[in-house]
C-alpha cells in the first residue's frame, strides 16, 4: 500500500519542485537519449515547462545512428526546439550548448540591459529521465575554473545551483522525473537500452523487440555480429541460429533460450551493433 502512495506523491513533488524553478530559470536543457529521442522524452515536459524556452540535448550521440539522427533534428527544429547533439562522455559539441543557449535569450538579455537591470549569468534547468547521462552532462559543462557549488541565498531561493561559466549556471532536476513506462513499445525500447530495470518488462518480449528492430533497420550488423544468414523472420528461427553460433545449448542439444537473450541484451547495451536508433519521428510513440 505504501509504495502504491508513494508513487504519485513523489511525482508530484518532482513537479511542484520544477514549477517552482521555472519561475527563475530562463532556459531549459532538455537530456534525451540520441538512440530513442521521443521514448527518452518524460511524456508530460510539455505541460510540466510550458512556454519555457527549451533546448533539446541529444545525448549520447555517439551511440546513435547519425543519418536517423538528423532526422530528429529536423522534426525537432520543426516543433519550434531548437537542438544539439552531443557525447558527454567524450565532450563533443558540449561548447556549443552555451552559445546556443546565449543566442536564444538574447532578445530577453536585450530587454533587461535596457531596463536597467545588471548582466547576470543565464540560469538553465537540466531535465530528463535517469540514465540519459545528465550528470555527465553537467560534469562536462561545468569550468572547472569557476565551479562553486551551493546555495545562492536572493536569486536562487536556497536552491542548489552550480556556476557552470561566468554565463552560465545549471539546475539539476529536482526529484526523480519517472520514466513512462505505457505504452508497451516506449518499455520495451527504454528496456532495451538498459534505462529502466530488467523486471519491469518481460525480457523475451525486449529481446525479440531488440532482433526486429536490426531487422528492420540494421539487418547487416546483425547477421555480422553473429555471422549468420537470416533466413526467416520468425524469432524462434533467430533464437535458435544465434544459439547455435554462440553455443547456447543444454543436453541433448536443445537451445537455452535465457542464455540467448542474456547474450543478445549484453551485446545491445554494448554497442556491438554498431550506432542504432531504435525508433523514427513519424512513429507513435
Ligand atoms: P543520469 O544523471 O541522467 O541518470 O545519467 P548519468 O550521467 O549517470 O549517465 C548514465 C550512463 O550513461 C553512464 O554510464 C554514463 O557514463 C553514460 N553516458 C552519459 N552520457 C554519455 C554519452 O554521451 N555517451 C555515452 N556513450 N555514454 C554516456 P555508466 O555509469 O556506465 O552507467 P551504465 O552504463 O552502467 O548504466
Amino acid at each position: 500500500m505504501a509504495d502504491i502512495q508513494y508513487y504519485p506523491g513523489h511525482m508530484d513533488k518532482t513537479r511542484r519542485e520544477i514549477l517552482n524553478r521555472l519561475k527563475i530559470i530562463d532556459i531549459v536543457f532538455e537530456v534525451v537519449d540520441a538512440r530513442a529521442p521521443l521514448s527518452t522524452q518524460h511524456p508530460d515536459i510539455t505541460s510540466i515547462v510550458k512556454d519555457k524556452p527549451r533546448l533539446i540535448i541529444l545525448n549520447k550521440s555517439d551511440l546513435a545512428d547519425a543519418t536517423a539522427l538528423e532526422e530528429f533534428e529536423t522534426h525537432f527544429i520543426n516543433q519550434g526546439f531548437q537542438v544539439v547533439r552531443v557525447d558527454s562522455l567524450k565532450g563533443t559539441n558540449i561548447r556549443s550548448i552555451r552559445p546556443l543557449a546565449e543566442k536564444m535569450l538574447e532578445a530577453k538579455f536585450e530587454k533587461e540591459k535596457k531596463r536597467g537591470r545588471e548582466k547576470r549569468p543565464i540560469r538553465a534547468l537540466i531535465l530528463g529521465i535517469p540514465n540519459v547521462g545528465k550528470s555527465t552532462l553537467i560534469n562536462r559543462l561545468v569550468d572547472k575554473r569557476v565551479t562553486k557549488v551551493g546555495d545562492r541565498p536572493g536569486i536562487t531561493r536556497h536552491l542548489q545551483s552550480i556556476k557552470a561559466h561566468k554565463n552560465l549556471e545549471l539546475l539539476d532536476t529536482p526529484g526523480v522525473l519517472p520514466p513512462k513506462i505505457s505504452p508497451k513499445q516506449r518499455a520495451l525500447k527504454l528496456a532495451l537500452l538498459g534505462a529502466i530495470k530488467d523486471h519491469l518488462v518481460p525480457r523475451d518480449e525486449v529481446v525479440i523487440f531488440g532482433f526486429q528492430v536490426l531487422m528492420d533497420h540494421y539487418r547487416d550488423a546483425f547477421e555480422k555480429r553473429y555471422d549468420f544468414t537470416i533466413e526467416s523472420d520468425d524469432p524462434v528461427a533467430i533464437f535458435e541460429s544465434i544459439g547455435k553460433r554462440i553455443g547456447a545449448l543444454k543436453k541433448g542439444g536443445l537451445i537455452d533460450y535465457d542464455k540467448v537473450m542474456e547474450r543478445f541484451l549484453h551485446d545491445f547495451r554494448h554497442q556491438q551493433f554498431g550506432p542504432i536508433i531504435l525508433e523514427r519521428p513519424k512513429d507513435d510513440v
